[in-house]
């Protein structure tokens, strides 16, 4: 694997997932592996979840580990190849990569969509800027438009808790005061369509995602009707696609409460984190045995730890 930006980069979805699982069993079997190489971490928004899972996903490898909030730390970056950098950026994007690269053996990047211009963003420029720049693999730590890391993860909780051999998983868009990006409902619609699930996404009219990511998957605007029998509920915000990074109404009954998930088949309930409560779940959904949240930040460590494992196999 020479770079993880989306399931794309995976040979065998299967066989990856068989890996992580055994991993879980054993975090420190392939600590030779890391031995002598470094981790650079590199993040241009915030993050709890992914800055630490990642962390020690590399330290359970024996790797060292370098992070950098480059957003609030670093340089300015500039992404224009030729430009005149005679106003904010200091720094091209691809000095940057090419520096990190010979500090590191593997970087992971995090930078968020700007949800103002969705052709720079639905391009993924900077994370295809700073690859072009770099010289060492690069792993997604979520992008403008995808969040692989969290969805493998989402994929390995889903395996470890289904009761049934196609479990029905409904991907809810829910309600958030702030415009959110798409990366996380992209990117779980994508693994989702190569998994053993029945996978409907259902969300108010107005906030139809990419069609790159959905074709062929049920799509349902009536809320309780998607929410009929499903035995996992993936709730997530998402600012609107068409009317790019806008948010169009309040929706705010579109939450996932008690009464929304006894229409499912004593389902389970999950999102990414961080989550607002009482505004896109509440604290009842949250805190009841059904809750699969703590689970699926456990997941992030082994999903980081079998990608970069793959990626120190390629390189032994
Ligand atoms: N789920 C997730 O990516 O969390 P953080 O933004 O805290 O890393």
């Amino acid at each position: 694997m020479k770079n993880f930006t989306s399931i794309n980069d995976v040979n065998n979805v299967q066989d990856l997932l068989q890996k992580a699982l055994e991993i879980k069993q054993n975090p420190f079997g392939y600590k030779s592996f890391g031995e002598n190489k470094t981790l650079g971490l590199i993040f241009l928004n915030p993050s709890l979840r992914t800055r630490l899972s990642s962390q020690k996903a590399g330290q359970n490898l024996g790797m060292n580990v370098m992070v950098m909030n480059m957003g609030q730390e670093g340089w300015q970056l500039e992404l224009e190849d030729g430009s005149i950098m005679d106003s904010g950026a200091q720094e091209h994007i691809k000095d940057a990569a090419a520096v990190i690269s010979q500090y590191c053996d593997i970087i992971g990047v995090r930078s968020f969509a700007t949800l103002k211009d969705r052709e720079f963003d639905y391009k993924e420029e900077f994370f295809n800027k700073f690859i072009g720049g770099a010289n060492v693999p690069l792993i997604s730590l979520e992008s403008a438009t995808l969040h692989p890391l969290q969805s493998f993860a989402d994929l390995i909780t889903i395996e470890e808790q289904k009761k049934v051999k196609r479990p029905k998983v409904v991907l809810t868009w829910a309600p958030h005061p702030k415009a959110l990006p798409q990366a996380v409902a992209n990117s779980f619609a994508q693994w989702m369509s190569k998994a053993d699930v029945d996978l409907t996404i259902t969300h108010p009219v107005g906030y139809e995602l990419s069609e790159e990511f959905t074709n062929g998957v049920e799509i349902s605007h009536n809320h309780d009707e998607a929410l009929k029998n499903a035995d996992f509920v993936y709730a997530k915000n998402w600012s609107s696609y068409s009317n790019y990074g806008l948010v169009s109404n309040d929706n705010s009954d579109w939450q996932i409460t008690k009464e929304k998930m006894s229409l499912t088949n004593n389902g389970k309930f999950m999102h990414c984190l961080p989550i607002r409560r009482n505004v896109v779940a509440s604290d009842e959904v949250l805190d009841s045995p059904n809750s699969l949240i703590l689970e699926q930040a456990n997941n992030r460590t082994f999903a980081a730890q079998t990608i970069l494992l793959e990626m120190l196999r390629n390189e032994k």
